[in-house]
């Protein structure tokens, strides 16, 4: 099998400007405007290969549509390299555009005001798709995706999961070898999610479409994903298998140390001494701070802590959760309604 998507220590940069507080501030801001740096994507790199469908998660504001954003061509990357069928997303658009397949949840690439029947007789237009083809497409996507109920009613009437689908059935008309779905499933009730879950195995399966896949809902994942890349704060945390991180990153905890003098701790010892090796036992030191990562199922915290109290000079010490437990567990409770969407998304529209 062949690589569809090649992303190579890719990064994405905003400015943003900073508000001073209260009206003083405001009027000043407009005319000089203070700007800090926003690294929403910091040199992330992953292959997905042909037929693959990749779960992209992290938290809110971990850089997920941005990088959907340069993955489609509707943002430049500030660096770094994508190649995706062979292609380049940020050039040559035009031609781009009619291989992929784009959807952004939380916000509509239909016509509003059109029926939905209609839509897609313009998208038939702009993709040019032959009679044939097009009635076969048509046949296809209603079988999975059920629109004959709506298709003639106008977009804005929908509820939300017919939207959605029909959503997803206009990014599929042309038949593209890579589909993108930012949050399919948000603010969906659980049969409707269901329903999309089914269409989305059932088009990758029959297409052996590519597909990315986006989401806060880890049900989505879990039905979808064998493999799944992880972001938080715009950096790459895991990429490889989903029940291995659930094993992996399910049972860590961490031991925040702050040292007497400078390196006193070391990952051998605890090797030794409780057999933690490999993926189980991380160790960063940063000057007297130090922060033990390990896995809680292998040994036990108050054996930890007794060890390294008695063998390390400690000035303070505390236990927590490893962050990724913290991003699971939000992905797990699904709050989905705090997002803030930016840019433009249709595809089609540039
Ligand atoms: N157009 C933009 N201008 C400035 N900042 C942006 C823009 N788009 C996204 N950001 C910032 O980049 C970060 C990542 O956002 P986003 O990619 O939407 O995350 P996610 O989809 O994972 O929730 C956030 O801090 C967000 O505020
Ligand atoms: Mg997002």
């Amino acid at each position: 099998m062949s690589n569809m998507i090649q992303v190579k220590n890719v990064s994405k940069e905003f400015k943003k400007v900073i508000k001073e507080p209260g009206l003083k501030g405001s009027v000043k801001s407009l005319f000089h405007k203070k700007t800090e740096i926003v690294k929403a994507v910091d040199n992330i790199s992953f292959e997905v290969e042909e037929g693959e469908v990749l779960g992209f998660i992290g938290p809110n504001g971990a850089g997920k549509s941005t990088a959907i954003k340069m993955l489609t061509g509707i943002l430049t990357p500030t660096s770094g390299e994508i190649i995706i069928n062979g292609q380049v997303p940020y050039k040559n658009r035009k031609k781009y555009v009619k291989e992929i397949g784009v959807v952004f949840g939380q916000r509509t690439q239909l016509w509003w005001d059109l029926p939905l029947s209609e839509t897609f007789t313009v998208l038939k237009e702009i993709y040019q798709i032959e009679d044939k083809a097009f009635k076969q497409r048509m046949d296809f996507l209603n079988q999975v995706l059920d629109l004959e109920p709506f298709v003639t009613s106008p977009v804005r009437t929908l509820s939300l999961g017919q939207r959605m689908r029909a959503d997803i059935a206009a990014s599929m008309i042309h038949n593209p070898k890579v589909l993108f779905l930012d949050e399919p499933t948000i603010g969906l009730d659980v049969v409707v999610k269901d329903n999309i879950r089914k269409a989305i195995a059932e088009i990758n399966k029959n297409e052996k479409t590519t597909i990315i896949l986006t989401t806060h809902d880890l049900s989505d994942i879990e039905l979808l994903c064998k493999r799944i890349v992880m972001i938080d704060k715009g950096k790459k945390v895991y990429d490889g298998d989903l029940d291995h991180m659930k094993e992996k990153y399910g049972k860590m905890r961490e031991i925040h140390i702050t040292l007497k003098s400078d390196n006193d701790i070391n990952k051998l010892s605890f090797a030794e001494k409780f057999g933690l090796t490999g993926d189980d036992i991380d160790i960063a030191l940063d000057g007297k701070k130090a922060v033990v990562k390990f896995n809680s199922s292998k040994a036990q915290v108050s054996e930890l802590l007794s060890y390294i109290l008695s063998t390390i000079t400690v000035k303070d010490i505390a236990v927590g959760e490893a962050d990724i437990e913290e991003i699971i567990r939000r992905l797990y409770k699904g709050n989905e309604n705090d997002e803030t969407a930016h840019g433009n998304a249709a595809a089609v529209e540039a």
